[in-house]
Parts: structure tokens; C-alpha cells; sequence
């Protein structure tokens, strides 16, 4: 897969790409590509953005900026790149995020567009294939939302959790329908009276794989 996230932050970005589970993905071949919509913006004074038409609060992040970073990076007519690839952009209206969606999304390369100010002219409806929401509250820009993306659909790319067994019992993997994962426990086997399960302890694995197919779901 290959992923290229637009934003006016590409700084943000810098711890989250650094982690191991990024680093293991590029090792299989997997590509992230962050490009600052500034570095290709067609306005004087690296102008990004404007007032809203009909007034109102805050800047609006431009549609002909947003054309030329895409046609900057990929050549060509931006409103072709849809038809080779999820051109996503986040915003608090699109369609919330679950683990079916980043499944759906590590099947092939991704374009992760982020908004700031008051988002993106809406004309990048234009652009894009799907509008993404992590969830139902507001944020003040795209990239902790494009992170949560790209963190949710690195892990479903084969090969890049070393083990595969924990992605597929994870909370929410479709494996559990919907449910929620078992509870785990470390030592110590006590603290401050704060015991573990005993089956857990027993070394009995056929026992242990019942009682934690019974937690499956309790929250
Ligand atoms: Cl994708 N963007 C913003 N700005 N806020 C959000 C969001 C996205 N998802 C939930 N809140």
C-alpha cells in the first residue's frame, strides 16, 4: 500500500511515522508520504486559505490549493486520482470510522486529505471517494483523525503486526462480531490484593480459551 497524507502540519506527523509498526510496514514494501499542501499552493504569499463566502468564523482551506498539492504529487487531472485509489478526506461529517472501513482501506493505496481552520471547500467532494469521521465530536484539524486512520489500517496489512493472532482477537476485529477482546493480566499475580483469575494461572490452555470466549463481549 501506498499512503500519502496532505496536510499543513507534516511536522504532526513525525512521531506517529516513527513508530515500530510503521517502520516493520515500510520493511514490507508499504510506502507513507506526507506532502504540505503550502510546498504546492499556486497563491502569492504561500496563501492557503480565505474567508468564507456568506461570511462567518475562521478560514476556509482552499480547493485550488488542494488540486495542485494532489496534481503536484500525482500528475495528471486530481479528479481522475479516485479511480485509482480511496482519496479520503477527514472531517467531523463523513462516515465514522470502524474497523470494517480500515479493513476496506488496506486493500489498496490511500490518500488521506487533512482540513484546519473551519475544513476544506466543499467542492473536494469533487476529489474524493469517501469522508471520514473518527468519531461523533469536533476536533481542530485532520491529522490526530488521519492518524487514527492510518494506525487502524496499517495494523490490517498482512505481515505488519508481528503477531497476526493478535489482530484478529482484538476488540472490535470482525472475528468477535462486534464484541469486545478478553481481559489480560501480567504479573505480579497480586497487588495490593488484586488477584488474577485463577484459570489463568492453571496452565490449563483448554480451560482458559473457555473462560476467555466467555468474557468475549462483557465489557
Ligand atoms: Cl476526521 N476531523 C475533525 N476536524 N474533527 C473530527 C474528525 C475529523 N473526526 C471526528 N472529529
Amino acid at each position: 500500500m501506498r499512503c500519502d497524507v496532505f496536510t499543513l502540519f507534516p511536522q504532526a506527523f513525525d512521531w506517529y511515522l516513527s513508530q515500530v509498526h510503521i517502520q516493520a510496514a515500510t520493511r514490507l514494501g508499504h510506502e507513507f508520504q506526507l506532502a504540505n499542501y503550502r510546498d504546492h499552493t499556486p497563491l502569492t504569499h504561500l496563501q492557503v486559505d480565505d474567508t468564507p463566502y456568506g461570511g462567518g468564523a475562521g478560514m476556509v482551506l482552499r480547493i485550488d490549493v488542494v488540486c495542485a498539492a494532489l496534481e503536484a504529487v500525482f500528475g495528471g487531472d486530481a479528479t481522475k486520482l479516485r479511480r485509482s485509489r480511496r482519496v479520503v478526506e477527514l472531517t467531523p461529517k463523513g462516515r465514522q470510522l470502524d474497523d470494517a472501513l480500515a479493513e476496506d482501506l488496506a486493500k489498496g493505496d490511500l490518500v488521506l486529505l487533512c482540513g484546519r481552520y473551519e475544513g476544506i471547500d466543499e467542492r473536494v467532494t469533487e476529489l474524493v471517494s469517501d469522508r471520514v469521521s473518527i468519531g461523533p465530536y469536533v476536533l481542530s484539524g485532520g491529522e490526530i483523525a488521519a492518524m487514527a486512520v492510518l494506525d487502524a489500517v496499517t495494523r490490517k496489512l498482512p505481515g505488519a503486526v508481528s503477531n497476526p493472532a493478535s489482530v484478529v482477537s482484538e476488540s472490535h476485529a470482525s472475528e468477535l462480531a462486534g464484541g469486545t477482546e478478553y481481559p489480560q493480566y501480567t504479573r505480579p499475580a497480586e497487588f495490593r490484593g488484586w488477584t488474577v483469575p485463577e484459570v489463568l494461572l492453571s496452565g490449563h490452555h483448554a480451560e482458559i480459551d473457555r473462560w476467555r470466549a466467555r468474557q468475549v463481549g462483557k465489557g
